[in-house]
């Protein structure tokens, strides 16, 4: 196969030429194998901050670093051909200059050959997001309930719940789009909100519970693959994965004790699963 005919990877362009157009299809992925998989049905595989508490447990998505994120990014990278591969920026990368940020974001697209990077922020990262666009690097923004700023805000609560606290969430999502983002994340913001941010900005809006009214929607998989603990309500669990792995597990213990272990005709060579 020359270099030529090789499948094209969506790119933060086509993204951005999908505004109101067919809706974009977007799921969280952090290790090669979920990816091969997603990579199939989605014009967008996100490796998530979100992978801190889904892979490791952690109770927010803070303590993740760079190198974390680049790590999964590579797997997923790998395991992909097709979706736009966009990479979060974890808490402390981009937050305290352009300069950092930029530093911070060309290590991601160098060190993993993915297509965007994605960050946190509205009015605040919109200089930001502009120096980044204007130096090559894709930004998808992230607006309405911003998970790293747990701290300040106090708790994973919706965003604008009353029509008086619209108004800078509208902001955020404006100034993104004017500074360049290819697309927006809305997170758990009301219906008639997300409406309005699509209709007004010229930038693809991706929803994640924030209604049908967005022009795209991202889950976190393992919550729609019904694998997390605890899951946002808002969440439809597509399946229920965890009581399949775990009679798998239970059977596997059950036929090692009990001495029925299968021999090695059963366990040498390679053979390929419906995955
Ligand atoms: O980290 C993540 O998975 C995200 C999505 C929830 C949008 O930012």
């Amino acid at each position: 196969m020359s270099v030529q005919d090789e499948i094209k990877r969506f790119t933060a362009p086509d993204i951005r030429a999908r505004k109101g157009g067919e809706p974009i299809v977007c799921l969280t992925s952090y290790h090669a194998h979920t990816a091969g998989i997603v990579d199939r049905y989605c014009d967008i595989i996100l490796v998530g901050d979100s992978l801190g508490m889904v892979m490791h447990g952690l109770e927010t998505t803070l303590p993740v670093t760079l190198d974390m994120m680049i790590l999964q990014g590579l797997a997923v990278m790998r395991g992909s051909k097709r979706a736009l591969v966009t990479i979060d920026m974890p808490f402390g990368s981009y937050e305290s200059s352009k300069e950092q940020a930029f530093a911070s974001a060309a290590r991601v697209l160098k060190e993993t050959g993915c297509g965007a990077i994605k960050l946190e922020g509205g009015r605040r990262m919109a200089e930001t997001i502009r120096f980044l666009a204007e130096r090559g690097v894709p930004v998808m923004a992230h607006v309405g309930l911003t998970p790293q700023s747990i701290n300040t805000i106090g708790s994973f609560r919706a965003q604008g719940r009353d029509e008086a606290d619209w108004g800078p969430i509208e902001d955020d999502a404006q100034a993104v789009s004017d500074a360049g983002a290819f697309s927006v994340v809305i997170e758990a913001v009301a219906e008639p909100l997300a409406r309005r941010i699509s209709a007004a900005i010229s930038i693809p809006t991706i929803g994640i519970g924030a209604s049908p009214a967005c022009d795209g929607q991202v889950l976190v998989l393992e919550d729609m693959l019904g694998l997390s603990p605890r899951v946002p309500k808002f969440v439809k669990r597509y399946a229920e994965l965890g009581p399949g792995i775990e009679a798998a597990v239970k059977g596997f213990a059950e036929e090692v004790r009990s001495r029925a272990f299968p021999g090695p005709e059963h366990t040498y060579g390679m053979r390929k699963t419906p995955g």
